[in-house]
């Protein structure tokens, strides 16, 4: 028999399998929001980054209906040939409002700003440091970016300091970047020290704002205008696909920076443009964040409520090794001891009406329950959740 050059794929999944990380996606039916249908099951939905339930709002879906119809259903073309449309231009401008920026640019996802930014703006003579905790888009960005990589242990200023002292006068130039929200933690980067530590060293500084935009800061702005660094030196990426409720992704920045992405950024430049019901729902959501501050009012209350919850559970009814990660956002998470614990514990929760994400490697380096805050969960809901949880905790201490 010849070999089976794709016999690899087998083995591989089961060795998969036998760690406990094998994945696969399940279907949610009907609209977004703070309960869901999952596989015919009603859940409330602490799975979602819906940040301020906006994916289901009736004005964003009107919106994307009205632009659909007098745009069509595809841009038909990349935006420098045929895919530029007025709506893209008043999104990013939109964006560029909100913050505090002088330009800004949308791309079709978060993941292809990042790495159509990052291999824009250094290559293979430059050099990257970045926070080892940092999404997968801004590390993908950087290997394909050719630089040398440098990652530092989470939040280790004084690590990256170091790298920097050895490295950086080897390197034409030096290009930071972190994730403003860490998105499977929920802890914030230390924005001011790494601005401090950009400029002493000739760098650039890069935050990705997926999980901060809409939901941090007074105007929901994000991370930069939470930590007072608005219109300082910065490349801002984040998401139109999470607080914001629809898809793509966007740069903010300076004016000049922008017209460098429009001719250098291959993944805004060789693909087709945001569609029009994308970008009009964006929009609308965009006006709704500096609009209805009250939701962002609600989302931190609820916040707060959650973390107190989870800490009486972990006081009083819970095993020792369980840990709630330290977070400052809407993401809180409880680490357990391993992967097959987590998937036990997501399933049980799950049974008793509610869905977390299980986390585990190789996304994180210890598994833990993800749980999201949304500004439209209900005292009620949250008090279920309580309720689940306390069930969870006292399952598992007494098997
Ligand atoms: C920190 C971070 N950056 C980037 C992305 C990618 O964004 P998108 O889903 O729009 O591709 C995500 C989310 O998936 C994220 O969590």
């Amino acid at each position: 028999m010849p070999p089976d050059p794709y016999a690899w794929i087998d083995q591989t999944l089961q060795a998969i399998h036998r760690a406990d990380w094998y994945r696969s996606v399940q279907a949610v039916s009907g609209s977004p929001g703070s309960v869901v249908t999952l596989e015919g099951q009603k859940l409330l939905n602490f799975a979602s980054n819906d940040y301020l339930g906006l994916a289901g709002d009736e004005r964003l879906i009107q919106a994307a209906i009205a632009a659909t119809q007098v745009y069509g259903t595809g841009s038909t073309g990349s935006r420098l040939l045929s895919g530029h449309r007025e709506l893209h231009h008043r999104l990013e401008q939109a964006i560029a409002d909100l913050k505090q920026t002088a330009a800004a640019l949308v791309f079709s996802s978060g993941y292809l700003a990042n790495l159509g930014t990052i291999s824009a703006l250094v290559g293979a003579r430059d050099l990257i440091v970045a926070d080892q905790y940092n999404h997968a888009s801004l590390k993908s960005g950087a290997a394909l970016s050719g630089a040398t990589v440098m990652n530092y242990p989470h939040s280790d200023l004084t690590l990256l300091r170091q790298q920097l002292q050895q490295h950086r006068s080897h390197h034409r130039r030096c290009l930071m970047l972190t994730d403003s929200v860490f998105s499977m933690d929920g802890d914030l980067c230390r924005l001011p020290d790494l601005l401090a530590i950009a400029e002493s060293f000739d760098a650039m500084l890069l935050i990705d704002e997926a999980h901060a935009t809409g939901v941090l800061g007074e105007r929901g702005s994000g991370g930069v205008e939470h930590f007072g660094c608005t219109g300082r030196p910065l490349i801002q990426i984040g998401t139109l696909s999470k607080a914001l409720g629809s898809l793509g992704g966007y740069v903010a920045g300076t004016a000049p920076l922008i017209d460098l992405l429009r001719n250098r950024a291959p993944t805004w430049i060789y693909t087709t443009g945001l569609s029009p019901a994308d970008t009009a729902a964006a929009l609308a959501a965009v006006q709704i964040v500096t609009q209805e501050p009250q939701r962002r009012q609600r989302l931190w209350q609820n916040v707060q409520i959650l973390q107190q919850m989870l800490q009486n559970v972990l006081e009083h009814f819970a095993p020792p090794t369980w840990k709630l990660l330290p977070s400052e956002s809407p993401i809180l998470c409880l680490q357990v001891e391993d992967a097959a614990t987590v998937l036990s514990l997501g399933r049980q929760l799950r049974q008793w009406g509610v869905w977390a994400a299980a986390v585990r490697p190789p996304t994180v380096p210890t598994s833990r329950l993800r749980f999201t805050v949304m500004a439209t969960h209900t005292p009620d809901q949250l008090q279920q959740v309580a309720i689940a949880l306390q069930k969870l905790a006292l399952g598992a201490c007494h098997p």
